[in-house]
């Protein structure tokens, strides 16, 4: 029976200038190189320079994705942004982008899901196509972390990372089986429970400016276990296995929580698209710059099956399965 799919017709990305390496931190904190590459697989990481927000960054990762695609602004119906670090509290930095790409038209809006922001993203822009209020659909994961980050916690400032990925969905009627392009399965999930293990200490009604918060360890549990879960739920929708993913495309926290990921599904590291050790963790941006460089590494060839998988504050996860 043909079914309606939402389909990657374009991917884009942008990172900040400055590049940062793990000796950066080395002169301001007690920490080293050696530690942080073997704990988390990070080198260096991108942050934006003074001023540049996140609206810049996304702005630029879209046109990049609409340019893949050969689509011009106005022929999108709907932005949606991942972020957890907008420029400003209202309004959206997707009504920000929408005005920067000069799109006159659709509507825009933020998914705030922390670091899974970019997989529940995917699942509105899938649902908002195959329920016929969008025909193309433009999802960007844009992230500033650096203006969160306590600059005097080692054990949270060397992780993370600034930069922007897009990809434009676009609507394709298919014939509705797993040989399908476009998205084929989501699964998501969130514990509110869990909130005091990665928070920011403060907000807009807090009145506090506020600093990313993490107990990293319980996080790493949480994340492991979740992770693998979520991916099987997605693999089992489709009654496929690992043995059937081309690439795990996983949110590039850390690379041993990738690393045991991939091995409970099955899947050798030769088959994941790595970018932590270049990009540190950029949240909501780092699936859809993996797809991005995955595409521009020549990893991710048309056809392919990728599995994509995330955790973040909340706690907020999920995974999502797509035909490139
Ligand atoms: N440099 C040197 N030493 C450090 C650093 C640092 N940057 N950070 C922490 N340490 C020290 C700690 O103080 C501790 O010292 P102690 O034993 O004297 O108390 C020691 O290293 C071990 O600390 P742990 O927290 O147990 O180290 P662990 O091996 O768990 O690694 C890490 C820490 C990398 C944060 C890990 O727990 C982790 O990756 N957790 C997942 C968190 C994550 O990725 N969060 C990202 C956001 S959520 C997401 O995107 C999934």
């Amino acid at each position: 029976m043909m079914k309606t799919r939402a389909v990657v017709q374009g991917v884009g990305h942008y990172l900040p200038e400055r590049v940062i390496p793990n000796s950066w931190f080395e002169n301001k904190l007690d920490t080293s190189d050696e530690w942080i590459r073997a704990r988390t697989g990070i080198e260096s990481r991108h942050f934006a320079a003074e001023g540049e927000t996140v609206s810049e960054l996304a702005t630029k990762a879209a046109s990049s994705a609409l340019g893949a695609a050969g689509r011009a602004a106005d022929d999108v119906d709907a932005v949606i942004v991942a972020t957890s670090t907008p420029d400003l509290t209202f309004p959206s930095a997707a009504t920000i982008v929408q005005a920067k790409l000069g799109m006159t038209r659709g509507y825009a809006f933020d998914v705030q899901a922390v670091c899974a922001g970019f997989v529940f993203g995917l699942s509105q822009a899938n649902a908002l196509i195959v329920s016929g209020q969008a025909r193309r659909v433009l999802l960007i994961g844009a992230e500033t972390f650096s203006s969160i980050l306590d600059w005097s916690d080692r054990s949270t400032c060397v992780l993370f990372g600034d930069g922007a990925g897009a990809v434009l969905l676009e609507v394709a009627e298919c014939e509705g089986s797993n040989r399908d392009r476009g998205i084929l399965a989501t699964d998501l999930h969130s514990d509110g429970r869990h909130r005091d293990i990665l928070y920011v200490d403060g907000g807009v009604s807090t009145q506090e400016i506020g600093h990313l918060r993490m107990q990293g360890r319980e996080v790493f549990r949480h994340a492991v276990e979740k992770l693998a879960g979520t991916a099987q739920a997605s693999l089992d929708s489709l009654k496929i296995t690992g043995a059937d993913v081309d690439w795990l495309v996983p949110h590039q926290a850390n690379l041993r929580i990738i690393k045991s990921t991939a091995q409970k599904l099955g899947l050798e590291m030769e088959r994941v698209v790595l970018t932590v050790q270049e990009h540190g963790n950029t949240s909501a941006a780092s699936i859809p710059l993996a797809l991005s460089v995955g595409v521009e590494r020549g990893q991710i060839q048309p056809g392919d099956l990728l599995l994509t998988e995330a955790i973040g504050g909340g706690l907020a996860w999920g995974s999502v399965i797509l035909r490139w």
